[in-house]
């Protein structure tokens, strides 16, 4: 979609079933004298379409469950897709080795919503903070090594001369600078950012914020930012892609979503923040329950909740509209007119 000499990452229809009915064995069942095997999946990602920008930050948001850490470590290579495509800087890398994979490993770093978590308690920052540069520059000497942790730590407002302290000594906000430190020494290109403020005190939050936009200036970066805040949408995201249940519904310039959202669900999304909600709009609700992503309804995925569905929206998958670039949208009752 979309593909411009700009993109550094283009995903193409992309889809990833997770299996949940468990071994082979437990697939299968014996009724009216036959053997069947019944396979259970999770359908969390449904043939996504979406480019990267170089240098831009792509904001992913959607509720709990939409698929949108999904699709972060699909990108990542964290996880197989089940179909579909996904290329970097024009090298296809969904199907690459583990081998072939390991310079995308330094260019591609992912910062991820818990810094408890994702920071080894039993390692020194220092250590944590040099690995991945002994790995990944093999050429620096032990000095030149420990003087580009520094700077990095320096760059994220951690003190060099904590180094050989441990992840518990400290705070949640000073655990994250780490986590991004971390991902800033080996020198990215791009990052995938899954909820990297939400697990923060609020007060801390713009902080951690401010450093993630400052690094972007700083070093170019071009980040896949997973949120569910859109409040951070608005302030940090160049474009946004607002997912349902594993889908696409809405793609575009973040001012552009924000001021003239297209989609029901988009709008109905908007309209939940008061700041951002426009005069004349009101908080809208929406009737029904959200499908599992294991029965997947046919065709639009939002029809179930969606006020305006009609027979063609049970049936046909909608595709995201191409007549304006900078703001797609799929959904029946836009391309016929109906809304
Ligand atoms: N390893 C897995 N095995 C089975 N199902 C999974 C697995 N990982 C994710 N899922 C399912 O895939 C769907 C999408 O999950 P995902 O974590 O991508 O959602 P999300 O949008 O990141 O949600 P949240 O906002 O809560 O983080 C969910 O239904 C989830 O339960
Ligand atoms: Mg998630």
């Amino acid at each position: 979609m979309n593909q411009t000499d700009n993109n550094l990452v283009a995903i193409e229809n992309l889809f990833k079933e997770f299996v949940i009915s468990g071994s082979f064995l437990d697939e299968i069942t014996f009724e009216k004298g036959k053997l069947i095997r019944k396979r259970e999946t999770v359908k969390a990602v449904n043939g996504v379409n979406m480019n990267i920008a170089q240098g831009e930050a792509l904001c992913v948001v959607g509720e709990s469950g939409c698929g949108k850490t999904t699709i972060g470590r699909l990108v990542m290579g964290l996880l197989q897709p089940t179909r579909g495509s996904i290329h970097y800087a024009g090298q296809r890398i969904d199907d690459l080795s583990r081998d072939q994979l390991i310079p995308y490993r330094r260019k591609m770093q992912m910062i991820f919503q818990n810094p408890y978590a994702s920071l080894n308690p039993r390692k020194t920052v220092n250590y944590t903070l040099s690995e991945p540069v002994a790995y990944h520059f093999p050429e620096l000497n032990k000095s030149e090594r420990a003087e580009k942790v520094a700077e990095v730590m320096e760059s994220v407002g951690i003190s060099p001369k904590w180094g050989d302290r441990f992840p518990h000594e400290f705070s949640g906000g000073q655990r994250q600078r780490i986590s991004i430190a971390r991902a800033l020494t080996v020198d990215p290109e791009f990052i995938v950012a899954d909820e990297p403020i939400s697990a923060l005190d609020v007060s801390i939050q713009a902080q951690v914020l401010n450093l993630l936009m400052d690094a972007q200036e700083q070093r170019k970066l071009t980040y896949l930012f997973i949120t569910h805040d859109l409040s951070v949408v608005e302030h940090f995201g160049t474009r946004v892609a607002v997912m349902y249940l594993g889908t696409l519904c809405e793609f575009g310039e973040t001012k552009k979503v924000f001021s003239q959202p297209k989609h029901p669900y988009t709008k109905a999304l908007l309209s939940a923040i008061p700041k951002i909600r426009t005069t004349e709009s009101k908080h809208i609700k929406l009737n029904g329950e959200v499908p599992t992503p294991i029965n997947l309804p046919s065709g639009c995925v939002f029809h179930g909740r969606c006020p305006h569905a009609t027979d063609i929206c049970k049936q046909q998958i909608p595709e995201l509209d191409s007549s304006d670039s900078t703001h797609r949208v799929a959904c029946h009752a836009i391309a016929e007119g109906r809304i």
